[in-house]
């Protein structure tokens, strides 16, 4: 019998080695360390503020850290200048929090927009590539609006088919079901789904979405306290015993979190 080829370093498409980051205050990340294995979506959780947007900027280096090492591939890009970002960041689709459309361009436009840039497309294709991406999220009907005359939830579909159209290798969502009905957090689940069925995109997918994250996780990982809490099989959560998983998973708030928000009147 053949035995498991061995494995190797570069199974990590994004290694995180002992990251710290602070802004104006306290540390956001306090020694993160993390791996996320080629292939797999991983889908990260935590309280607000604990920094999962910052992970997700420092990823593509829209953020660089205060200390440690972050590796893509097995290259270490944290000391890497703006301009060397360009091919990378062309095989990585981004879904940030808060939309960061286009205003002044078509829904057309925006989802085009990578398209035009990166590939030979000519413009009945691109359309057809566009159309074939918005009717998926079911929002094809908007292609000539502006995102002024969208409501919140069509500009999260909307950016959603602008970070997919281009079939990205590596796929961040940060929050992609904040906003959508249950019906269109399905729909994205199932969108995470057939990327993963067609293309077996490293995806990382934060959310306060629990039933999405069960849906589409092959590892969770709990973000607390700038660093990483718990890591595992999605089984490894549902039978976690511990307090500040139970919590996060049942909405169940622990003493701390009953405490009121400094400055509070009480
Ligand atoms: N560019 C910035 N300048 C200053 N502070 C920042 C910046 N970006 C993030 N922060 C701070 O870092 C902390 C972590 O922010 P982050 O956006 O990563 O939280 P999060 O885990 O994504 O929260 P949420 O679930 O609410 O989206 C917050 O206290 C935030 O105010
Ligand atoms: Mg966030």
């Amino acid at each position: 019998m053949l035995s498991p080829a061995p494995q190797s370093k570069t199974d990590a498409f994004i290694a995180f080695k002992d990251v710290h980051k602070a802004f104006d205050g306290p540390p956001v990340l306090d020694g993160l360390s993390l791996e996320i294995k080629r292939g797999d979506t991983t889908v990260i959780l935590g309280p607000s503020g604990a920094g999962k947007s910052v992970m997700l900027k420092l990823m593509i280096g829209l953020l660089q850290p205060d200390r440690g090492e972050i590796h893509l591939e097995g290259n270490r890009v944290d000391e890497w200048p703006e301009q060397d970002w360009g091919t990378l960041r062309s095989r990585i689709g981004f879904l940030f929090q808060h939309g960061a459309l286009f205003d002044s361009m078509s829904v057309l436009e925006n989802v085009a927009f990578p398209l035009r840039e990166h590939t030979e497309l000519d413009a009945t294709e691109r359309r057809n590539r566009v159309h074939e991406m918005l009717a998926l999220l079911g929002v094809d009907e908007l292609i000539d609006r502006l995102p002024a005359e969208l409501s919140g939830g069509q500009q999260k579909r909307v950016a959603l088919a602008r970070a997919v159209v281009l079939r990205p290798e590596c796929m961040l969502y940060d929050e992609p079901t904040t906003g959508l009905d249950p019906i269109r957090s399905d729909v994205v689940a199932k969108l995470i789904h057939m990327l993963r069925r067609e293309l077996q995109p490293t995806s990382v997918v934060v959310t306060h979405d629990i039933p999405l994250a069960f849906k589409v996780a092959d590892r969770i990982m709990l973000l607390r306290d700038g660093r990483v809490h718990l890591a595992g099989a999605p089984n490894v959560f549902k039978e976690s015993d511990d307090p500040i998983v139970r919590s996060f998973l049942d909405g169940n708030a622990t003493a701390d979190d009953l405490q009121p928000m400094p400055g509070a009147a009480s």
